[in-house]
């Protein structure tokens, strides 16, 4: 059993975590662990590393089989062989994405607060992006149905990028809200991305519903974007899967990756994805155990000593989402305050969206030792 009590020392292993910034800062943000892996990973890579031969190599049928297994077994969502096509990140499966369903000019439409990329990577492809603001209902976000509607029908939205679990809000939407999605996107024939890189992250009983369990017909119009590179700290290796039960769909996909030559992926990255799937599900019980603990923590510790702090309490994901906009600070005179006097380095909000302004991300991915001097050095000076 892999102790999750002890962060790993990752400072000197080019970390973009730990090693783009002094020491005596501490960085709670991109997401990524400071964990060892499941060992069984590991210990495939030392064999692959023993090998000496590192040639192109086939997606195995086994690899494939991983997938098929941890998607069936964890989601319920039932995967062919035929249907999932690998690559080397969900980042640049967007691209493909975009590239594949759009032309420049298009409409593509996001909920904002979200994961960077998103943005990013519609106004790079010359795409028109259009932003839903969620909105804070009962401490937590919530789409708001009407307004996207108007977006999709005013806009001609020919593209939804759409993160399930929500990054940086830890929703875990319901059914019944990917159920209202599906059908707005049906109607105003829309087609959607569901990125869910973050699907084994559900806590505190919550559950993850894969947009394509919701109904049959929504393999039409929707793709899923996946990897175990996220739930198992293995980003480093690369890997990442589409599934994509239409064929014109799929094969769009594949033509983009071919166009980009994107079609190879690494083979540390197959042993990795596939040994992680293997042998990861008691690893990962017990990591979310320990994120659980961290959320819980992080929420006491922000009542007690930090009462202007407001916090958004995920249903799943390990990112908190903080609120300063109490302070009355501008978003440079905060991140500067965290950095230059707290010392401590968490995602700035306003990088999520204009609804970020005034908020922090934290990655609660390590020990509660480190989240507590983190959180102490920020009460100290907030
Ligand atoms: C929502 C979301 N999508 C994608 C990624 C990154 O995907 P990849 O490393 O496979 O490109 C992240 C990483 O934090 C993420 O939060």
């Amino acid at each position: 059993m892999i102790n999750f009590e002890k962060a790993v020392e990752r400072r000197g292993t080019n970390s973009v975590k730990w090693d783009s910034m002094s020491e005596d800062i501490l960085p709670l943000w991109v997401a990524d662990m400071d964990f060892a892996t499941v060992p069984e990973v590991t210990e495939g890579l030392v064999e692959l590393a023993k090998s000496g031969v590192f040639g192109y190599t086939l997606n195995s049928p086994a690899l494939f089989q991983s997938v098929i297994d941890w998607q069936e077994k964890q989601h319920q969502l039932k995967v062919e062989k035929d249907t999932i096509v690998f690559i080397e990140g969900v980042v640049p499966a967007i691209s493909v994405a975009i590239q594949a369903y759009t032309a420049v000019g298009d409409a593509v439409l996001i909920n904002t607060p979200v994961y960077p990329p998103f943005a990013r990577t519609v106004n790079l492809n010359q795409r028109r992006l259009i932003e839903n603001e969620l909105e804070e209902v009962d401490g937590h976000f919530s789409i708001n149905f009407e307004k996207l509607e108007a977006q999709f029908k005013d806009e001609a939205v020919k593209l939804f990028v759409f993160c399930s679990p929500h990054n940086p809000g830890g929703r875990v939407w319901t059914a019944k809200e990917l159920e209202k999605l599906g059908t707005l996107c049906q109607k105003y024939q829309v087609k959607l991305v569901s990125d869910e890189i973050h699907q084994d992250f559900a806590l505190f009983g919550n559950k993850h519903h894969p947009f394509l369990t919701i109904h049959p017909d929504y393999q039409d119009f929707a793709i899923i974007l996946g990897s175990a590179t996220k739930t198992f700290n293995i980003a480093g290796t690369k890997n990442a899967y589409a599934i994509i039960p239409n064929e014109d769909l799929r094969q769009k996909f594949k033509n983009i990756q071919l166009r980009n030559n994107q079609h190879e992926v690494s083979s540390f990255g197959q042993v990795a994805t596939e040994l992680a799937y293997l042998h990861g599900e008691e690893w990962l019980v017990g990591l979310k155990a320990k994120i659980e603990e961290n959320i819980e923590f992080v929420v006491n510790f922000v009542n007690q000593k930090l009462p202007k702090v407001r916090v958004m309490k995920p249903e799943g994901t390990y990112l908190i989402w903080l609120d300063f906009s109490a302070y009355e600070l501008d978003d440079k005179t905060l991140q500067k305050k965290m950095l230059k006097e707290a010392k401590v380095y968490l995602n700035a909000g306003i990088s999520f969206g204009q609804e970020g302004s005034g908020h922090l991300r934290m990655n609660l991915a390590t020990s509660t030792e480190i989240v507590n001097e983190a959180l102490t050095r920020i009460a100290k000076v907030f």
